[in-house]
């Protein structure tokens, strides 16, 4: 279960520009980033597109102190997908020896700062060292109540939705629950976020404008941000820029302009 933190709601947040203020209020309870454009960052300095996926590290380090320290309840980062599989080998090993470095590195901090780390993906696929470690990393900080960090590792929006599909199936045939039951409750029950909120805002980096598979059901009214600023360059002032932007939207769920004015 998710615990949202208390956030002072007129709590602006210290040391930004006018035009990148943001306020405790209305925060996302869910920020999901698609953290794309390590290579080409690399590429742009002639280093190894590894050198890219290490900056790219130093980048997750910060946003996730922002965010924990905005309040942000739920922050999940697309780390590597299913389709990534198809990358170089040489470059698959350098992600997972940084996750792994990361994974070390990071734990006293999500210990000190109560965040509890949870991977979402086919992770058995990983190799066994790195499961271990991650799964190790999971039951740590498991107790941890102020912030969960999601892990997409391994990771389709339609493997996930399958999978669910498959559960709800055994649990059918189980005649624990019958088909004509299952809603859409049941159903994100049984996808890796059961019991956290779907992402209020979605950011990609490095001006792509696709989903690439990820969190397909939980992105069905996400606020899509892109930012043209590669995964290695986004820091703070890009974060805080991206949820100003938010904060400024209208979300209307359907309704119309003026049925969302009498709401407030
Ligand atoms: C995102 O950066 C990191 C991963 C997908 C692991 P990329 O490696 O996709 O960088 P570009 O898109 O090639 O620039
Ligand atoms: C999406 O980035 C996956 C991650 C950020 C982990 P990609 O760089 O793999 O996406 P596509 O293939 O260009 O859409
Ligand atoms: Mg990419």
């Amino acid at each position: 279960m998710v615990t949202i933190p208390n956030l002072s709601k007129k709590n602006t947040i210290p040391d930004q520009p006018a035009s990148e203020r943001v306020t405790g209020e209305n925060l996302p309870r869910h920020l999901a980033i698609i953290m794309d454009g390590n290579g080409r960052w690399a590429k742009e300095r002639n280093l190894s597109r590894i050198e890219g996926h290490r900056a790219g590290a130093e980048s997750v380090r910060v946003i996730v102190r922002s965010c924990r320290k905005i309040g942000i309840p739920v922050l999940t980062l697309y780390a590597f997908s299913k389709e990534n599989w198809q990358r170089p080998s040489r470059e698959i090993q350098a992600l997972w020896r940084l996750l792994s470095k990361y994974l070390k590195s990071e734990l006293g901090e999500m210990m000190e700062n109560s965040i509890r780390l949870n991977a979402i993906g086919d992770i058995q696929e990983l190799p066994k060292r790195v499961h271990r470690l991650l799964v190790d990393t999971m039951e740590k900080t498991g107790a941890n109540r102020d912030m969960i960090l999601n892990l997409a590792l391994s990771y389709s929006g339609r493997s996930e939705i399958v999978r669910a599909a498959q559960k709800l199936a055994v649990t059918c045939l189980a005649k624990e629950l019958q088909p004509a039951e299952i809603d859409e409750v049941i159903f994100a029950n049984n996808l890796y976020t059961a019991d956290m909120p779907d992402p209020d805002l979605l950011i990609r980096t490095s001006g792509e404008q696709r989903i690439s598979n990820f969190l397909l059901w939980q992105m069905a009214y996400t606020e899509l941000y892109v930012s043209p600023v590669y995964w290695p360059d986004f820091r703070e002032p890009e974060l805080m820029e991206a949820l100003a932007d938010y904060q400024r939207r209208e979300r209307r769920f359907g309704k119309t302009g003026e049925q969302k004015g009498k709401e407030v």
